[in-house]
């Protein structure tokens, strides 16, 4: 699907990052786009940069991890334009905490921001897109949805929840033209893992890496095979991309990542075997740091 000027595509978790991006490239094309997320003079922000590069969008502030909001988001799209062209399901939050220390509180938001919200706005979506047999369902889940990380099992959970729902409705959506691709990044550069529930995340593994080296060279294993930060520009062209292309299998951004996702499926043990001497290092920092707090 080309986006260009009569297209309509809602951004949630346009506020920042890599929702931010997809709004700016995607408003550069051309594109109305509807920014999403609780943050308004975020929102604003990007907006302003939306229409100063002679595009144009609509600011919607929701707390997508509540029900009314995320109807309310599509009934005011449907009301305003009458269709939507691509829904990019973006906003996603992340945690910190060992499985024993995690309050359920936590888990129920994490799961309440990176799951609820994308079956919601889908749901609604959906008819909209039907009428018009015509539309692209983005749903940004992460190489935490296909392979394990440790100290942030609800987000590990919840992004593979994410991969289940798409490849289901990917089976409803046979014989339509509407699309629906799942999105695997591994590390952008955002606030992302700085704004971790229960701490930051950024911080246990820029600790944790240093010493992983060091755990590495000790016990004679190799280094965890870490793909490098991508800036969150570079990650939304893929992502738009793969719309502009009508791509539907899962969009793995970063090189090398697509390939552990398939030994963890064929030998999970020789997976985390790799990843041995960081998630030692992540276990040390994290107890050294007297979880919870
Ligand atoms: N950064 C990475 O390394 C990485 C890797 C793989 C996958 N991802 C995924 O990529 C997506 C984008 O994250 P990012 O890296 O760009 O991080 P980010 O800069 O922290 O952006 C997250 C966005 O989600 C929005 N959001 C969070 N909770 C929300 C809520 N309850 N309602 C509405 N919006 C909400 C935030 O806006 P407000 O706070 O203004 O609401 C913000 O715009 C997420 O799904 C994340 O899990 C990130």
């Amino acid at each position: 699907m080309k986006i260009d000027h009569s297209s309509v595509v809602v951004i949630t978790g346009a506020s920042s990052g890599l929702g931010a991006a997809c709004a700016l490239l995607c408003g550069s094309m051309g594109a109305t786009v509807v920014l999403v997320a609780r943050r308004e003079d975020r929102l604003r922000e990007v907006a302003d940069r939306i229409a100063q590069a002679g595009g144009s969008s609509m600011v919607i502030v929701a707390d997508v991890s509540v029900e009314a909001d995320c109807n309310r988001v599509i009934d005011t799209v449907s009301t305003t334009f009458g269709k939507m062209d691509v829904l990019i399901n973006n906003a996603g939050r992340g945690n910190l905490a060992s499985i024993e220390d995690t309050p359920t509180e936590q888990w129920r938001s994490i799961f309440a921001v990176n799951v609820d919200s994308v079956f919601w706005l889908t749901a609604r979506a959906l008819p909209i897109m039907m009428k018009a047999n015509a539309g692209h369902i983005i749903a940004i889940s992460s190489v935490a949805g296909r392979y394990g990380h440790p100290f942030n099992a609800a987000y590990v959970a919840a992004k593979h929840a994410v991969v289940g729902f798409i490849a289901a409705l990917r089976t409803e959506l046979v014989g339509t033209g509407i699309n629906a691709t799942c999105v695997c990044p591994a590390g952008i550069v955002t606030e992302w893992a700085d704004v971790t529930e229960g701490g930051s995340i950024g911080e246990l593994y820029r600790k944790a890496i240093p010493r992983s080296r060091t755990i590495a060279a000790e016990h004679n294993i190799g280094t965890a095979p870490l793909s490098r930060m991508m800036p969150s520009d570079e990650c939304a062209q893929i992502i738009v991309l793969a719309i502009e292309a009508g791509r539907t299998d899962d969009v793995f951004t970063h090189n090398g990542t697509k390939e552990i996702a398939v030994e963890a499926v064929q030998d999970r043990s020789a997976q985390e075997d790799r990843f041995e001497a960081l998630w030692l290092a992540m276990r040390e920092t994290y107890d050294s740091q007297g979880h919870p707090a």
